[in-house]
């Protein structure tokens, strides 16, 4: 008993002091299922704690308050009678077969969302084939940095005119294309307007962000940065193939003029990180992950999604699109956070351009 009022005074303590950064109970998806529950009444929370001894209480969601996530043991009978119940707002009716369910209403149950673990899939580079693939030839960069021929003499000017000492960049073709003027994404122009980033945020959604590269460590956003794979504050790239997300931030933000790798297309801007595609995640994290630090970072990055593989398909669960919505809405001072999602990787795999198979552009599209 007075354990159980300790552990009331505990949570109390923990619902009001929740900030959106707060790290949450480790995950056991080796035993337990996860899922959410929305109560018609906030308020009568703990009445449902005590009325369902094998739900076990975790947190309240992350990016929207309404909803609060429970574990269930996979061994519990209950677990069968379980499902996403009235999870797209259409009511909730009682079935003859099923107990709990009727019970679930009558406690005040507004909706369940089972939260099935899941690990989502990184864009791939699209294979390009080098030598004279259709008929062209790149010609390969000498090693003393010189253009190899008058069509390169342009990256010498760029570099004249911005300050521009990192190695690379005469390879970053697409900033400065001599040998196919016109593919790249022209943001030459915008960078003489002196647009070059300043005071925008990027959130890069992804397997983390080598914040300590010489290339990022200054453009580096910390306050809008969290690992939701390692509950962490700081989205440290942890595993082998965690290059990912660096590669996309610093394709956004490496910094100009520091004699190191190449430049990002707004080499001012600050980049976060967000960490999701290192492990396996529910609806809940990556909901979360969405509308992470929505006060500070202006773009959410996400080159990931369903398999490009022309075959799959998925779609945002119901509480990532309520999420996607208070971002598109709330974000940017009102103004609303832009969400940026990579399309066109899987063409080699007969995957289309726009949105067939990608319920993530199918929702943004035509919501
Ligand atoms: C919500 O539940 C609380 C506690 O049971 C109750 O006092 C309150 O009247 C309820 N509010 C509404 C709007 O039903
Ligand atoms: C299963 O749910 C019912 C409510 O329908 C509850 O009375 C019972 O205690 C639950 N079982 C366990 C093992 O907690
Ligand atoms: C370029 O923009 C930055 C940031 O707004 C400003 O501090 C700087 O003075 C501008 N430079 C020029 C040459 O206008």
């Amino acid at each position: 008993m007075n354990f159980k009022i300790l552990y009331r005074l505990v949570l109390l303590i923990c619902l009001s002091l929740q900030t959106q950064s707060t790290a949450i109970p480790a995950r056991d998806y080796t035993n337990k299922e996860y899922f959410m529950v929305e109560l018609a009444n906030q308020s009568t929370l703990n009445e449902f704690i005590d009325k369902y001894p094998d739900f076990q209480y975790e947190h309240q969601a992350r990016a929207l308050d309404k909803y609060h996530v429970f574990s269930i043991d996979k061994q519990s009978e209950n677990l069968t009678n379980l499902g996403n119940y009235n999870s797209e707002d259409h009511g909730l009716i009682k079935r003859e077969d099923n107990e709990l369910l009727d019970s679930l209403i009558d406690s005040g149950v507004k909706s369940i969302h089972m939260l099935p673990v899941k690990r989502i899939v990184k864009r791939a580079p699209v294979p390009i084939s080098f030598g004279d693939a259709d008929g062209y030839s790149f010609p390969e960069p000498a090693d003393d940095g010189k253009p190899v021929d008058s069509s390169q003499i342009k990256v010498e000017d760029v570099k004249k005119e911005f300050g521009i000492d990192d190695p690379t960049f005469g390879e970053q073709w697409h900033i400065v294309n001599s040998n196919f003027p016109g593919h790249e994404v022209n943001v030459i122009p915008v960078w003489e307007k002196n647009i070059t980033g300043h005071g925008v945020v990027t959130a890069l959604v992804d397997d983390g962000l080598d914040y300590e590269s010489p290339d990022l460590a200054d453009n580096f956003c910390k306050e809008g940065s969290w690992d939701y794979n390692d509950n962490n504050p700081l989205p440290k790239p942890r595993l082998n193939d965690d290059y990912h997300g660096t590669r996309c931030a610093g394709e956004i933000a490496a910094a100009k003029g520091n004699g190191y790798c190449g430049v990002g297309v707004a080499y001012n801007s600050k980049v976060s990180g967000i960490r999701i595609l290192s492990g396996e995640i529910t609806p809940e994290d990556e909901a979360a992950a969405m509308v992470y630090a929505l006060d500070v970072n202006d773009i959410y990055s996400c080159s990931w999604g369903p398999p490009d593989n022309g075959r799959s398909m998925d779609a945002p669960a119901k509480i990532v699109k309520e999420a996607l919505l208070k971002g598109v809405l709330d974000g940017r001072d009102s103004k609303g956070a832009v969400y940026v999602f990579a399309s066109g990787n899987g063409a080699t795999r007969g995957d289309s351009f726009m949105y067939r198979c990608d319920g993530y552009h199918l929702f943004l599209w035509f919501w």
